[in-house]
Formats: structure tokens, sequence, C-alpha cells
């Protein structure tokens, strides 16, 4: 017989059902919102903030991957069941503006400043119609995490600043190899020695170095970092932010020269710092490098893609953007990755997956179909 009480436990269930609950985590599944929207934040990255997870990323397009409504917000008590925030960051309709409908602008992430009490957001921003020629960073704030974000500012980074782990240029030697004096070609041996030394960082010495894919990383010290692709994709640079977060100090360094890696997410574990990237092929799949070292500023070195499954040596079809400490439970880290859709961009998928530990410490990322938060527990 239906009881009233049995009635009501159905139509809640069948409620959640259509209004999209999420029983555990489905990596590359559609990911439904409250709505039953699959949840549009790409390239993005996850921040507390008191009780509630904001998750920040790339709204995509049906068509195009140009930016046509900015960075989203979802929030979050889970981590599993995500409630659709709005536009924390809007693109802008004024012409000319550097966030213009139709920049691009993309792997957004948001770290809060406890001295200021301001969310930042900072991503990488291609000026509309420029392509991918621009490699800017931007940043934005907001007195709210969900926003609204106030677009502060955007260009290249620490102009007229040589970077500390590089030895200082021999101008003229850098300078002639640019205009062609030896004629280096591409991925030659002699020309990779010029990547090294830092043809590229001397060729942006006066303009500001390049900025493209990105994350920013909070140390325990309250010191924020701005990690992002340079000098064409080719090497990695590590940038120490103000203490407001809002802009460059002048202190950088450059990382894994030459080895072209795109995607960085990190995490700082015992001490220790772990980075994971991608290699640079566009929006397809590639696999994932790894990186350690003992200080931010390195040495780091390069270890095996810490992937482990079907499919591993290309990142499961993904590509990381962030890797989420949950503060609240001991030893919890979640790698995050963008299955990309480039013919169908809002269709993109999420992968997130437990990073699990060898007893030397080492990060190992292993694919399930499915889990749940409480597996982790
Ligand atoms: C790979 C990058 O990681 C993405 O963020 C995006 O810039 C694509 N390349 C564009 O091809």
């Amino acid at each position: 017989m239906l009881t009233s009480k049995r009635i009501m436990t159905m139509a809640v269930a069948f409620l959640s059902l259509s209004i999209g609950a999420q029983a555990g985590i489905k990596p590359g599944a559609v990911w439904p919102d409250n709505r039953g929207v699959h949840i549009n934040a790409h390239g993005g990255g996850v921040l507390k903030s008191g009780d509630t997870y904001y998750w920040f990323g790339e709204h995509k397009a049906d068509t195009t991957s140009s930016a046509m409504v900015g960075v989203t917000c979802y929030s979050s008590k889970d981590l599993e069941n995500w409630t659709y925030r709005g536009v924390a960051l809007s693109v802008s309709d004024q012409k000319g503006s550097d966030i213009e409908r139709g920049c691009i602008l993309e792997r957004p992430k948001v770290i809060y400043n406890k001295k200021t009490g301001k969310y930042v957001m900072w991503f990488h921003l291609e000026l509309k119609g420029q392509g991918y020629a621009a490699a800017r960073y931007g940043v934005a704030v907001a007195d709210k995490a969900e926003g609204p974000y106030t677009f502060l500012r955007s260009g290249r980074v620490n102009p007229k600043i040589w970077p500390e782990n590089t030895p200082k240029p021999d101008a003229e030697v850098l300078t002639s190899a640019l205009n062609g004096n030896p004629k280096l070609d591409w991925w030659t041996p002699e020309w990779m020695e010029y990547v090294k030394k830092g043809m590229y960082t001397w060729r942006d010495y006066d303009g500001g170095q390049m900025a493209r894919d990105q994350t920013v990383y909070v140390d325990d010290d309250g010191k924020a970092y701005h990690i992002y692709s340079s000098e064409e994709n080719l090497t990695l640079q590590i940038a120490e932010l103000t203490d407001d977060y809002t802009a460059h100090t002048g202190r950088y360094v450059r990382v894994a020269e030459g080895g072209q890696n795109e995607a960085p997410a990190i995490m700082k574990r015992n001490g220790v710092y772990w980075m994971i990237t991608s290699g640079c092929t566009g929006w397809a799949p590639n696999k994932a490098r790894m990186f350690t070292a003992t200080s931010i500023w390195g040495p780091w070195k390069q270890l095996p893609n810490p992937c482990v499954g079907p499919n591993a040596d290309l990142t499961f079809g993904g590509q990381s953007t962030y890797i989420l400490k949950i503060a609240d439970r001991p030893d919890t880290y979640i790698f995050m990755a963008d299955i990309w859709r480039p013919e169908h961009p809002s269709d993109a998928r999420y992968i997130w997956l437990p990073i699990e530990f060898k007893a030397d410490g080492t990060p190992v990322v292993e694919w399930k179909d499915e889990w749940s938060m409480d597996d982790l527990k």
C-alpha cells in the first residue's frame, strides 16, 4: 500500500532525479547542475570559501571556442551536486575592450586574499581577432566569491625583468640569433640550445613575457604564484604575486626550458610540490607530464606520466586544469582535467579523479568509471 510517507519519498526521489542530482562523480559523462544542464565551466578551478566550494571555469558556446559569455561560477557543499551561480566575470560589449565578447578567455582560477578580503581571478586572455598572438594574463577582483568580478587589467608578465634562474643573456648573441644569424630551424639541437639560453625570454624582455595556459597557487605562507606557459609555449614560468595577489612582484623563474608544457596544475604535500602538465597538441589529448620540487623556485625535476589505467597515455582523453586539495579531509587531492570538444565546445567533459600516493610519495592518478567523495572517507 502506498502510504503518504512513501509517496512523499518517491516524489522527493523523482524531483532530485529530474533536477539532475548527481550520484557520485562519473569522469567523462555529462555532469548536470541543479537545473539538469551540463556544467559549463571548462579549464577551471575550485575555491573553498566557508563551507562552500566554488567552481569557476570558461563558459563555452555551442559552436565557437571564443568567449561569448565569460567565466561561470557554480557552488556546492559536497563537490558532487553543483548549483549554477551565474556569470562571475562577464565579457564586455564595449568595442576595443581587452575582454570584448569574442576574445579568447581561458583557464580562469580564483584565489582569496586574506589581507584585502578580495577574491582575485587570474586567466589567460587573447584579444579579439588576434588568434593566440597577444598571450596575456588577465586579472579581475570581487568582494564575494561568486562575483561579480571587476576586470582590472591584462598584459604580459614582468617587462624589463630577467628571470632569476637563467644566466644574464649575452644580448648581442641572442639578438643576432633572433635576426637569423645563425639561422636556426625550429627543433634542431642548436635552436634548442638557444631556447634554453632564453632566446624568446630575451625577445620579450622589453614588452613582457608571454602568458598562456595558467594557474595561480597560494602557498602555506600566504604567498601566491602565477604559473603559465610562456616563450611560445616552450617554457613554463613561475612568477611571484604581490601581497594583494593582483600583480607580479618581478621575481620569476623558468621551468622545463624548451619542454613545451601546457595546462599546469599544482599541489603541495608534506612540503613537496608536484605539478602535472600536458604537452602542446591544441585541443587533442596527449600524455601528461609530472614535475616535483622542494621549493617553488625549483629546481624542478621531471617524472613520468602519473596516469594509470585505460587511455592513460592520453591522460584518459583529457588535459589537466587543476588539483584540488580538500582541506577538511586528510591527505585528499583531486585531479581535474578537461576532455575538449572543439567541434561542440559546450559539450566538453570533465575528468575528476582522486590522487593516490605511492610509498615514496609519488602521486598516481588512476582511472575510475565512477566514484564518490564518500569512497574517500
Ligand atoms: C590547449 C590549451 O591547453 C587550451 O587551454 C587551449 O588554449 C587550446 N590549446 C587551444 O588550442
